[in-house]
């Protein structure tokens, strides 16, 4: 898209990052998977000025991030400033708020309407430079916001946002290192691990039947068997299963990896006030906070 000579000021853009409930990987494949956007997120500027486009100043550094932009910001007459409260690549959807921010914000700088099918569209070229062939549920979900299942076909995405549902109070557990999302799928592609991919895929509508009973201990139960089968499929690390080993001592329902894992975030599902359990865990070491999914 070019951006309109009349075009002035500034263009602004947010979007909220996401974790994934339920079923990463096995979405890769077509199977559903449940995930939902959390208060933590990005906001990109987007400003008319002469000359090529460019970035101005970013809190995220990472040598992709002007290959994966240009796909989406006009060559020329736009400088780009991000500012992210997420953590970069660790399954907290990072990469995709920034793709819909940016989306988003280009649109606004040259005042054209954006529907969800363009900021899916647009946004897919961000996350395909930065993750290879992704399945496209972060960036979807980050667009839609709330508590989305999410299934890719080959006639395109198919998304429903899981209406009616409180939102989830999680203690999120950072182990520290980032994970490599185009390396782990390409792992668990060559390890070839259909079966166990299947059985995730099964567990997602298990979630979601639990989740509209209102039984969070069966939802816990469920996220413990996601992390058993993430952790088999060789996606899960020493610090994870510790991380989620302690979720669960420290009182949550149940906890798993989330996103792509090999590094990144844990998560923990609570029923009670996630304060004392966030002190539990920080102080075992663990960088840890509490955040609603889905709200
Ligand atoms: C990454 O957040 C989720 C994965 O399922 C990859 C994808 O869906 O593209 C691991």
């Amino acid at each position: 898209m070019a951006i309109p000579s009349s075009a002035v000021g500034a263009g602004v853009g947010r979007a909220p990052g996401k974790l994934i409930l339920c079923g990463e990987h096995a979405v890769v494949y077509g199977h559903a998977a449940i995930a939902g956007t959390v208060s933590l997120g990005t906001v990109v500027t987007a400003v008319a000025r002469p000359g090529p486009s460019g970035i101005t100043e970013s809190s995220i550094h990472d040598e992709r991030l002007w290959p994966a932009l240009a796909g989406v910001v006009p060559p020329e007459g736009v400088g780009v400033s991000i500012t992210s409260t997420l953590p970069i690549g660790c399954g907290m959807g990072s990469s995709a708020a920034l793709a819909v921010a940016t989306v988003r914000a280009i649109a606004d700088l040259a005042g054209e309407p954006l529907t969800f099918a363009i900021e899916h569209a647009r946004g897919f070229s961000v996350e395909r430079a930065f993750h290879g062939n992704p399945s496209g549920i972060d960036h979807a979900v980050c667009a839609l916001g709330g508590l989305v299942r999410y299934r890719r076909t080959p006639e395109g995405p198919v998304l429903d946002r899981l209406e009616g549902l409180p939102p989830l109070r999680l203690v999120v557990v950072n182990t520290g290192k980032p994970g490599n999302t185009a390396e782990m799928v390409a792992g668990v592609r060559e390890r070839g691990c259909e079966a166990t991919l299947a059985r995730i895929g099964a567990l997602v509508g298990d979630v979601e039947v639990a989740l509209r009973a209102g039984d969070l201990p069966a939802v816990g139960h469920l996220l413990d068997e996601n992390h058993r089968l993430l952790d088999a499929i060789g996606v899960s690390t020493p610090a994870l299963d510790a991380a989620c080993a302690d979720l669960r001592a420290a009182g949550c329902l149940g906890a798993k990896l989330a996103g792509a894992g090999g590094g990144g975030v844990a998560f923990g599902l609570l029923s009670r006030p996630a304060e004392p359990v966030v002190q539990a865990l920080r102080a075992k070491g663990w960088d840890a906070r509490a955040l609603d999914l889905g709200a």
